[in-house]
């Protein structure tokens, strides 16, 4: 190549502000690659041992905030090369022998991935342990349960906070799945071809950590699936957790005021001295766009690309380091606000309209041996009666309750409750506040097993 790279293209191809995160990747990678090349005879033992010590001496400039960066470092393998040529001299200068930094990125890219995805399952785990506590915490507590955002049936809170349980339940088995997958071992692949000097890729895999190395260089270099699948496991986490928020939302106005959130997790209003908004929640809804916006521009990024590697690929680890940070904060604070806020079971209480029971109604009709179909005309009909009359069905005396159907019974009215209705719904996954028991019995040994 002739000419330099002109300062405008230096600036614009630079991605060491992203990849700087994964230094400490490039230094186990070189570490290895360089005890790897002494194996086949590119180093003598002397040479390695000076190309070790400067590699300690660039952890020590790193850790100190000493490693000084230049223009032309376009991505931290590069600055990390150059500085090992600075110090080990042409030592340092082969470390590049048999290998090129397609097969090197995305090596520490996994490498990187695999600690950090880590961390989020940890936090995820976290979540949960504080829904389970929830959940126990609140075990009875009765609330209308919606469709539509019309009161449907009661329900209990804990089996509401369960139901969050569940969805982070399966993030967390889609991640456990991912990490399988991401555990393989590009080193060793070269640009696309594979290295021509014998290096030992099963055995540098090992010493790196991975499961296995990747059986085709061409796939190892090019392909990003382990990107764009874990930007989909973050973008259904946030589309789970922006569905909750946006309830909670409502659930905290002044209509509903089920939840309050601490003062930590919520802000006034600069001008209206009366709010408290739940910005927590607001801010988890806002961020899931950018969290699902990401996994659909990784697929895009690559569906025009042929097999190998291609520059556009180096767009990959912004969008998804970052996105993997923010999927690690939302975890944080949806728990923190969550757990520190105060669930208002006064106004869950008083929120329950009669109308909720109207399914109660029909199912007690059909216990008496009417067909389901009629037993709801027959219901339909008193709600009508009671709207007419400005009355709640469970206002009726029997008599009333007769003229619709003489299979009604002085009985009627113990259906007619909401801590009946929740009982009726004993089947697993239900209500009931046993079958709720069960549930968390069962949400506990999940967390078990993952301990
Ligand atoms: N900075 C690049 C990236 O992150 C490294 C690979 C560059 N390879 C190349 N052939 N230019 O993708």
């Amino acid at each position: 190549m002739e000419g330099d790279v002109s300062p405008l293209m230096e600036r614009f191809s630079r991605s060491v502000e992203t990849d700087f995160l994964m230094w400490r990747e490039d230094i186990s990678v070189n570490r290895v690659w360089a005890t790897e090349l002494a194996e086949i005879g590119i180093y003598t033992e002397d040479e390695l041992k000076s190309v070790l010590s400067a590699i300690d001496l660039i952890v020590e400039e790193m850790e100190k905030g000493s490693f000084e960066f230049e223009p032309t470092d376009e991505d931290i393998h590069v600055a990390i090369e150059r500085r090992l040529t600075a110090i080990a001299g042409d030592a340092g200068a082969r470390i590049h022998t048999g290998r090129s930094r397609n097969d090197q990125v995305v090596t520490d890219s996994r490498l990187y991935l695999k600690g950090r995805v880590k961390d989020w399952q940890i936090e995820l785990v976290r979540l949960q342990d504080s829904l389970i506590a929830i959940a126990k915490d609140e075990l009875g507590v009765i609330l209308p349960g919606y469709t539509h955002w019309q009161q449907a049936q009661p329900i209990l809170l804990s089996h509401y906070i369960l139901a969050i349980f569940w969805g982070i339940d399966r993030t967390i088995t889609r991640i456990k799945d991912y990490l399988y997958r991401l555990d393989v071992c590009p080193l060793g692949s070269g640009a696309l071809a594979g290295s021509a000097f014998s290096v030992d890729r099963e055995r540098i895999a090992l010493k790196l950590g991975f499961r296995e190395a990747s059986p085709n260089s061409i796939d190892a270099t090019g392909d990003r699936d382990f990107c764009s699948e874990l930007l989909f496991d973050i973008g259904a986490f946030f589309t789970l957790i922006s569905r909750v928020a946006a309830e909670m939302q409502m659930w905290n106005s002044l209509e509903f005021s089920f939840i309050e959130f601490s003062d930590g997790y919520a802000t006034g209003s600069s001008m209206m001295p009366q709010k408290k908004n739940p910005d927590a929640m607001e801010l988890i809804r806002g961020k899931s766009a950018a969290a699902i916006a990401a996994a659909n521009q990784l697929l895009i990024l690559q569906k025009g690309l042929p097999l190998t590697y291609n520059r556009d690929l180096q767009e990959d680890k912004k969008i998804t380091f970052s996105q993997l940070e923010e999927a690690i904060l939302a975890t944080n604070v949806f728990n923190e606000a969550l757990s520190s806020a105060t669930f208002r079971v006064d106004k869950m209480q008083q929120a329950l309209e009669p109308g909720l029971l109207a399914t109660d109604l029909a199912d007690y009709l059909v216990q008496k041996g009417m067909p389901f179909r009629q037993a709801h005309e027959v219901v339909g009909q008193i709600i009508r009666r009671a709207i007419h009359e400005q009355c709640h069905i469970t206002d009726f005396r029997l008599e009333t309750f007769k003229e619709f159907s003489e299979l009604f019974e002085a009985d009627v009215f113990k259906s007619l409750q909401f801590p009946v209705s929740i009982a009726q719904r004993i089947v697993i996954g239900g209500t009931a506040e046993k079958a709720v028991q069960l549930q968390i019995a069962q949400a506990e040994d999940r967390l078990k097993s993952y301990a």
